[in-house]
């Protein structure tokens, strides 16, 4: 089974892309899904684009067609929690979307139907991810723990912290991650994700991210991937 690694933009990805030399275009969903090995591993790499549906999208074409045994996100964040700055690294332990409300049907946040507001990460593949970044990014200040996704760019200090305050213990925010851990639910499937922190989802936040994800977030995610595909095959703890 493949491993799945997916960004939601270019910058994210190019660089675990020119780590694959034989990779095989398949294009599915008008999303092109990159076959191949890294280190060995079998691997599927695809851009989902911005945005919780387009996330889900990919990660049901992935689990469908492309015989996919785990699925990891790398890319960027905004930092919410205070001690989550610029270059931080965050690897997440569960997913909410914040922008998820159907009160007073349900309690705000919770996904109808489900009885949940937070759908965790796999503790194991989450594990290696980890040690992962550890690994490769030594100098970088690791965290983990709750991600929050939205269809929204967080980027104005008021609603930096309006999150902050509705949801303490969000450490950074971003798109996509919380579909995907739906979806990786549904189907029973690991999903882990590392979000290097590219700007404080605040008034600076745009001229921070576009500065970031061109000198950083490739690198980032390449280094990651690299170190956790060069530990071994990601995917449940035999
Ligand atoms: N991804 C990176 N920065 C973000 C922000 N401020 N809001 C939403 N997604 C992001």
């Amino acid at each position: 089974m493949r491993t799945a690694i997916v960004s939601a933009m270019h910058e994210e990805l190019a660089a675990v892309l020119a780590l694959m030399p034989d990779e095989q275009r398949q294009r599915v969903a008008g999303r092109d899904f990159w076959i191949g090995h890294l280190h060995g591993q079998q691997v599927v790499a695809v851009l989902s684009r911005i945005g919780k549906v387009a996330a889900a999208t990919t990660a049901t074409a992935l689990i469908e067609r492309f015989d996919v045994g785990s699925i990891v996100f790398t890319g960027v964040a905004g930092g919410l929690a205070p001690g989550v700055q610029v270059g931080h690294v965050v690897v997440a332990d569960s997913f909410l979307q914040h922008d998820l409300d159907a009160s007073p049907i349900f309690p705000r946040y919770e996904v109808p139907l489900y009885g949940t507001s937070r759908f965790a990460t796999d503790a194991a593949l989450t594990e290696r991810l980890a040690a992962a970044a550890q690994l490769a990014l030594p100098d970088a200040i690791l965290h983990r723990g709750l991600i929050v996704s939205g269809d929204r760019f967080v980027a104005t200090t008021a609603e930096s912290r309006a999150l902050q305050s509705d949801l303490p213990q969000a450490l950074a925010v971003e798109m996509e991650g919380a579909a995907i851990a739906q979806v990786c639910h549904d189907y029973g499937v690991p999903f882990a994700a590392v979000r290097t922190i590219s700007d404080r989802a605040d008034d600076e936040a745009h001229v921070d991210f576009l500065r970031f994800i061109r000198e950083v977030a490739s690198r980032h995610s390449a280094a990651v991937v690299e170190a956790l595909l060069r530990a071994g095959q990601p995917g449940p703890a035999a």
